[in-house]
């Protein structure tokens, strides 16, 4: 018994008081990573999914400034005014489009956001397109209220880079809405504006949502310009989009995200957002007013410092045998591939288990991905060093 993993006995109780929409959600492969490594001595762990830069000082300032004034009621349920102004100011001048704080309701994070998207949208019989490799939280989602996931494969070999012509083929007249996260999370690929425009024009002239994930919209290196949905659609009426505080100024703790919409679907997804978390933490909300009205620097030496880490990797990645990389755009993680057939999910282990690195297996986000494994490189250069002068004399001894 001792060894018993909890998740799997909880989710596969047969226990009547569950909700059998529970059984939608899988067991964490990540936190059946991080649990096993938490068993050992010495791991690196390259499996972490948040910033390990320390958010900007006046950031943190300003939560405490608010908690000292006393800061601590809810505030209004589509959040604090201040706060939405400033996001719909700050949207405005990056995308150049006119968005009125009645556009954005803020939420306990993206997910949050996402959760309220598509728990209120899904429905029996409705069809959702999601590209795969996918992050984690879509599909349950969906499927917990009886919507359909239909994937869209994409591969390693053209950098999981989407078709926009194979996600137009596969709406049909169930089709809801088409989820995309660009840069995305597990692969860092940031789809080109040409993607992002093909398939927003084509879903809102079919009535199907696009339901954008973009809480890595600052993470996009070489200088590059960002196609935000928002910077894609002629106006709101077919999309939401998503994105929080967590990934641009490392305050994934203080749980700040938003959802931005037509006012209708807005107005609609407050009253759902009042009986989910009824408002988001409000000391927090002020740190994003600081975070958006105060100086901004920290984005670009952040931006520098993961584009060392993203280069070095792909280096490192090149040099390993068995894996076959590419150079993501975004985000912080590396989705490279194992040889054709070997299961990520045993190598992950093993890898642990034999040199104390820890990653994450590639069907923790969808099964046509079973022989990746996600990289990530939020973690320090030297950890980084450290990790592929284990991995790789380890993957020189496997013999795929
Ligand atoms: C693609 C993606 N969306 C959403 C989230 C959650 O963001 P938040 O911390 O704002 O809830 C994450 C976190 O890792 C993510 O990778």
């Amino acid at each position: 018994m001792s060894n018993i993993n909890l998740d799997t006995d909880f989710y596969e109780t047969e226990d009547p008081i569950w909700n059998p929409a529970l059984l939608t959600i899988p067991v964490p492969g990540i936190r059946r990573m991080v649990n096993l490594a938490a068993t050992m001595d010495d791991v690196i762990h390259l499996s972490i999914g948040q910033p390990d830069l320390k958010p900007p000082e006046h950031v943190v300032q300003a939560a405490v400034d608010a908690l000292q004034a006393g800061q601590t009621g809810y505030t209004m349920d589509a959040g604090l005014p201040e706060l939405l102004e400033a996001l719909a100011e700050y949207y405005g001048e990056r995308y150049h489009r006119t968005l009125a704080p009645e556009n954005i309701m803020i939420t306990t994070g993206a997910t949050e956001a996402i959760y309220l998207a598509l728990t209120a949208t899904s429905a029996p019989g409705r069809e959702f397109i999601v590209p795969e490799p996918s992050f984690m939280l879509y599909a349950p989602l969906i499927r917990m209220n009886g919507g359909v996931v239909k994937t869209i494969p994409t591969r390693a070999e053209n950098q999981h880079q989407l078709d926009p012509q194979e996600v137009i083929d596969a709406i049909d007249a169930n089709t809801y809405a088409i989820v995309l996260n660009s840069p995305s999370n597990p692969t860092g690929t940031v789809y080109p504006r040409e993607t992002v425009e093909a398939i927003v024009q084509e879903a809102a002239y079919r009535g199907v949502y696009v339901i954008s994930d973009e809480v890595y919209d600052h993470l996009i290196y070489d200088g590059r310009e960002y196609p935000s949905v928002l910077s894609c659609c002629s106006d709101l009426d077919h999309v939401m989009v998503v994105s929080s505080f967590s990934k641009t100024f490392s305050m994934a703790g203080m749980r700040i995200g938003w959802l931005m919409a037509s006012q209708g679907a807005i107005k609609k997804l407050r009253r759902y957002h009042m009986f989910t978390t009824t408002v988001a933490n409000t000391p927090c909300q002020w740190a994003g007013v600081a975070a958006l009205r105060g100086d901004r620097t920290f984005i670009d030496d952040m931006l520098t410092e993961y584009q060392r880490r993203r280069d070095r990797l792909v280096d490192l990645v090149q040099q390993t045998p068995h894996l076959t990389g590419y150079r993501p755009d975004g985000a912080f993680y590396l989705f490279p591939s194992l040889p054709d057939g070997v299961n990520g999910g045993n190598v992950a282990l093993k890898l642990l288990r034999e040199t104390g690195v820890c990653t994450v297996a590639g069907e923790t986000f969808g099964d046509s991905c079973a022989n990746a494994l996600r990289i990530s490189y939020s973690t320090s250069l030297d950890q980084i060093e450290a990790a592929f002068e284990r991995i790789i004399p380890w993957m020189e001894k496997q013999d795929w």
